[in-house]
């Protein structure tokens, strides 16, 4: 079995080699503990290499289906500061706070994407995929947010959409994945203030005047719910605010912050999704989107004030954002619950708001449970749900735990999640912009131990399954983003955990290894 496997290993065989053998028994293994069962390779030595079948590959998703991996900006290019690049608030908290941040690390080097852009590239050539996700640094293109352009910042992105065109790949480009040029926090609080919203048009103006004869995949923003919710209720994320009953922050009010700069978030997105409609769709031809992140939520128990609990959840997560976008205002729950506390849409900022995308980004890596719960006095956005919510019931876990505390394996997930979207916001066309799983990071384990991510190759296998179930049952998937290209800058977890599908080596000038699920990935997509 092992050796009919190995002698099919793809070719040509990414930089770095694994040992073959050793991959080829891996790689059996791997496959055949896949739970809901890939069928195993065939075992009868008699069948001939070019024979073989993995029955599960890419040749069962819609023809023009994207296969992709995704980066941000912050995570990967390091150069924090070189080449004109303004401060984002990221560099800002990470070099004022190192509290929160777990290993005290900052953005900089990332994996050092800035100055190994081709090599990296490359890499996803060789993998087989068809697109490469990656954000632009708001000031690394205004240093200062708004005003005079930085053009070495202007080159870098112009060279890296280059390359990724030049080996055949769509670059599927996101405006803002949370790094706001520390100057427009400066000046009037960045996202808290409605004034956001014009510099936002301009830059996103700026971006698709100078790359969107190239760029035909936009996403204004990455996951607003994050941005909101860790920079403002929890105060873990910059730019770290919060009130002190619900974390450790200096100033913020988790009460009332999280859902005004969640309303500028909309407004910008809209803003932008406007703009690029009116002004440079018809001649460019691209599509513009958002991408939403939630976790699906199954009642804990069952009886209805928990499915109501599950549901509320779900609007709290995901409806915040999808449900102005596609039906002009807020979910009636959020209305009810947050009460004066939720900003109101204008008649004309509801109708801008409506209808303001293409498609919807969705990123998924977990499900939970909701267990209805009582009001309390000291308000935030978990309290306003009405609901706790967990992992555990009776003592089991609902998914496998991982590494990385709030990401429990939770394939099925992944099929409601993207069914409910399709019953509950029109079908609308959806890429999955990010799905994967993080180990930690421990550099005692020699680097061809750790490169055996068998949990990994498991978690895309699996959630694969089940979003071809979703399609099959009607759900409009057009494309799959494995995060994370390489290992990277993990937020407030720093360098401490790993999700890439290669491997860097972070004591040793960041060289890169793939990981054995790059191998099964680049076998997946064999035409
Ligand atoms: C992919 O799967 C299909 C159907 O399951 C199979 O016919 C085909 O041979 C497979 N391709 C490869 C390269 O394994
Ligand atoms: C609300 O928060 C304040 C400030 O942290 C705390 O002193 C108080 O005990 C909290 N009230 C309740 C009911 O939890
Ligand atoms: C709270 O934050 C301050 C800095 O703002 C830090 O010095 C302190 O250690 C933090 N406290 C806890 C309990 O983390
Ligand atoms: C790191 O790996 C080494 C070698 O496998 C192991 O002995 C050690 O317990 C691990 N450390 C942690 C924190 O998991």
């Amino acid at each position: 079995m092992g050796t009919v496997y190995c002698a099919l290993l793809p070719k040509p065989i990414m930089k770095v080699k694994v040992p073959t053998l050793l991959l080829c028994l891996f790689l059996s293994l791997a496959t055949t503990v896949v739970a809901g069962g890939t069928p195993s390779p065939s075992s009868t030595p008699s069948v001939h290499p070019t024979q073989y079948t993995s029955t599960f590959n890419r040749s069962l998703f819609p023809p023009d289906f994207l296969f992709g991996v995704g980066t941000s900006a912050y995570q990967v290019e390091g150069a924090s500061d070189i080449d004109g690049k303004g401060a984002s608030i990221w560099d800002t908290f990470t070099k004022q706070h190192p509290e929160k941040i777990w290993d005290k690390s900052t953005g900089n080097p990332g994996a050092d994407f800035y100055h190994r852009y081709k090599a990296d590239i490359k890499m996803v050539k060789e993998m087989g995929l068809d697109s490469f996700r990656f954000s632009i640094s708001w000031s690394r293109v205004f240093p200062k947010g708004k005003g005079e352009v930085n053009p070495m910042g202007v080159k870098f992105y112009n060279n890296v959409i280059d390359e990724v065109l030049a080996n055949g790949l769509r670059p599927f480009v996101t405006l803002f994945h949370w790094d706001l040029p520390q100057a427009l926090e400066d000046e009037y609080g960045g996202f808290l203030s409605p004034k956001v919203v014009e510099d936002f048009r301009k830059y996103a103006d700026f971006c698709f005047k100078t790359f969107g004869d190239r760029v035909k995949h936009w996403v204004t923003m990455n996951e607003p719910f994050s941005y909101t919710l860790n920079g403002y209720n929890g105060g873990t994320f910059a730019p770290g605010r919060c009130s002190n009953y619900v974390g450790n922050c200096t100033s913020g009010n988790s009460a009332t912050e999280p859902y005004i700069v969640a309303h500028h978030l909309i407004l910008s997105h809209a803003a932008a999704a406007t703009l690029y409609k009116t002004k440079y769709q018809a001649h460019q031809k691209g599509k513009i989107g958002v991408t939403l992140v939630t976790h699906f939520f199954e009642p804990k128990n069952n009886n209805d004030a928990d499915r109501k609990a599950a549901n509320r959840a779900l609007d709290f997560f995901f409806g915040w954002y999808a449900h102005p976008i596609t039906y002009g205002d807020y979910p009636a729950s959020m209305r009810s619950l947050v009460g004066e506390r939720l900003p109101k849409f204008t008649k004309s900022e509801s109708k801008s708001v409506k209808g303001s995308y293409d498609f919807l980004g969705v990123n998924y890596y977990s499900t939970y449970y909701a267990e209805n719960a009582a009001p309390v006095t000291n308000k935030s956005f978990y309290t306003d749900i009405l609901a706790t919510l967990g992992n555990t019931r009776n003592g089991l876990t609902l998914g496998k735990p991982t590494d990385l505390g709030w990401l429990y394996v939770y394939p099925r997930g992944i099929h409601s999640l993207a069914t409910y979207i399709k019953d509950n916001y029109k079908n609308p066309p959806i890429y999955i912009t990010e799905n994967g799983v993080a180990q930690s990071r421990n550099d005692s384990i020699p680097i061809n131990e750790a490169r055996k991510d068998a949990i990994r190759i498991r978690y895309h296998d699996n959630h694969l399954k089940f979003l071809l179930q979703a399609i099959k049952d009607g759900v409009n998937v057009k494309g799959y983003y494995a995060w994370s290209f390489s290992d990277s800058y993990e937020w407030d977890a720093g360098y401490t955990v790993r999700f890439g599908l290669v491997y860097v080596d972070f004591k040793n000038n960041l060289r890169r290894y793939p990981k054995y699920s790059a191998f099964w990935l680049q076998k997946f997509l064999l035409k």
